[in-house]
């Protein structure tokens, strides 16, 4: 009787072992489908692009209302016509003139090579070549200053 209960308790104890076993078994592979999550789908990553801002472009811009700096401020950017910060007299002629306003298509091939918009760029930025580097500085940006797909601005 009594090394029947002991082996009773011993295959208890062994079942409970595989419980355990299969649990991190488990857990392992909800890690693992949580560190594929970001390259199944690719979200635009807002914090990343506040991030990349601030190493980036706040040298040159900020993003308060008439705070120009060496870069006129980005206060307000979505649906902004082009070369249009009050009191910034820097702009290449390109943007002074141009009749665009800014949007995620035209920033994001600005942002790539501001050449592309404006051949006579005054802006010293050699672009970003990584799509999701543009990406997340505009989620970023649009984050800020409002829906650029309603054009609302604050
Ligand atoms: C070293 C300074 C500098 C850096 C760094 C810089 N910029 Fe600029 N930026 C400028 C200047 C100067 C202009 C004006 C360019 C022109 O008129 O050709 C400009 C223009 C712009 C414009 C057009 C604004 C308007 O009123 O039409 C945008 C948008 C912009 N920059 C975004 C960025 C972003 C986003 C970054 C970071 C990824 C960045 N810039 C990095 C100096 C800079």
């Amino acid at each position: 009787m009594v090394g029947r209960g002991k082996i009773g308790l011993a295959a208890r104890a062994v079942r409970r072992q595989r419980w355990i076993v299969a649990g991190l078994g488990l857990a392992a592979a909800a890690a693992v489908a949580m560190l594929g999550t970001p390259a199944a789908a690719p979200a635009d990553d807002s914090a990343r692009g506040a991030r990349l801002y601030r190493s980036h472009c706040l040298r040159c811009h900020r993003l308060e209302p008439e705070a120009n700096r060496l870069g006129p401020t980005l206060f307000g950017l979505f649906d902004r016509p082009a070369g249009s910060a009050a009191g910034y007299r820097r702009y290449s002629r390109t943007l002074r003139e141009g009749t665009f306003r800014w949007n995620d298509a035209l920033l994001d091939r600005y942002l790539a090579d501001p050449r592309a918009i404006a051949p006579d760029n005054r802006m010293p930025f050699s672009g970003y070549r990584s799509r999701a580097d543009r990406a997340d500085v505009i989620a970023y940006l649009r984050e800020r200053f409002g829906d650029a797909a309603t054009g609302a601005s604050q």
